[in-house]
């Protein structure tokens, strides 16, 4: 496993690989979601890459940006016995050096949801994500369904842009008891870890009622509200059923159009996204 920390190592060590190419960004402190990941592009791949760079441009001033967990000697070990590579570990500034000011923007699909909640947080992960693009040239990129307005938007931005890339959006990695897996569920005590199981509940009844029939987007969203409602260390920021591919909510869910599932919610001072896509 070769150890990039700059663009100009990156590329070096990218020209010396023939064959295809698979790319995993993320933001370190890795779990088994992101190892899932990893192990479908080693399967796909002739060679991996993973970038770990906790991307300032996507945080929102007040969000977690200086506590976000950093494990990186763990993370190294991991990825070798995954059999990665290329580790691409850059700078702020490598990344952003002085005098930056190019973004790129996604228009309808980053309004909502995070979005909404979020100001600014597409744009960052957009740029940061063609940045790497063009830094590893993949024939692939991988990106989990946990984040699926992350994925929505991306797939939007590699076809606008002409992106020569195959997004592979993989499923999303739970814990035994329906809590998915994520970096931030650190932040979590005892107690409130065994109130973070609501967003799964909640989407659980959602699933139930669609299953069972039905189709309203009001009384969908709903039945997830009241069971989070009924944690009282939970807090919903927004819960939506709505288009997986607008991410527009729904009135009622049309056949063969489906419906995506989603939720932030906070627990004390965290805040966890989780979804569910129906087809
Ligand atoms: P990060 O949160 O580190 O996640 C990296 C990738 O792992 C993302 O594609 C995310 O959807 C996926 N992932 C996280 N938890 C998962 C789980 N439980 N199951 C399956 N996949 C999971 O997402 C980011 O970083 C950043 O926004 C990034 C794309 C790297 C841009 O900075």
């Amino acid at each position: 496993m070769r150890i990039a920390r700059d663009l100009s190592e990156l590329r070096t060590i990218r020209a010396s690989l023939d064959g295809t190419f698979g790319l995993v960004p993320t933001m370190g402190a890795l779990h088994d979601g992101h190892a899932s990941l990893i192990r479908r592009a080693t399967k796909e791949c002739d060679y991996v890459g993973v970038s770990i760079f906790v991307n300032p441009s996507q945080f929102s001033p007040g969000e977690d940006l200086e506590k976000y967990p950093r494990t990186i000697r763990k993370d190294f070990e991991l990825l070798e016995e995954l059999g990665v590579a290329i580790v691409f570990t850059p700078k702020v500034d490598g990344m952003y050096p002085p005098g930056f000011q190019t973004w790129i923007s996604v228009d309808d699909v980053t309004v909502p949801l995070e979005g909404e909640c979020r100001p600014g947080h597409f744009r960052g992960v957009v740029t940061v994500v063609a940045k790497l693009f063009n830094a590893f040239q993949p024939d692939k990129a991988y990106f989990g369904q946990k984040d699926a307005q992350q994925a929505v938007v991306i797939r939007r931005m590699i076809k606008d842009l002409n992106f020569q890339v195959e997004p592979v959006i993989c499923p999303t990695v739970r814990e035994a008891d329906g809590l998915a897996l994520s970096s931030r569920n650190a932040y979590l005590n005892p107690e409130q870890r065994k109130a973070a199981t609501v967003l799964y509940r909640a989407l659980s009844s959602a699933r139930n009622s669609y299953e069972n029939g039905e189709r309203e987007g009001d009384v969908l969203r709903n039945v997830m509200r009241s069971v989070i409602d009924s944690e009282p260390l939970a807090e919903a920021e927004y819960v939506s059923a709505s288009d997986p591919e607008t991410l527009r909510e729904l009135q009622s869910v049309k056949s063969g159009s489906g419906v995506l599932f989603s939720m932030a919610v906070r627990i004390g001072k965290t805040r966890l996204i989780d979804n569910m896509l129906l087809s």
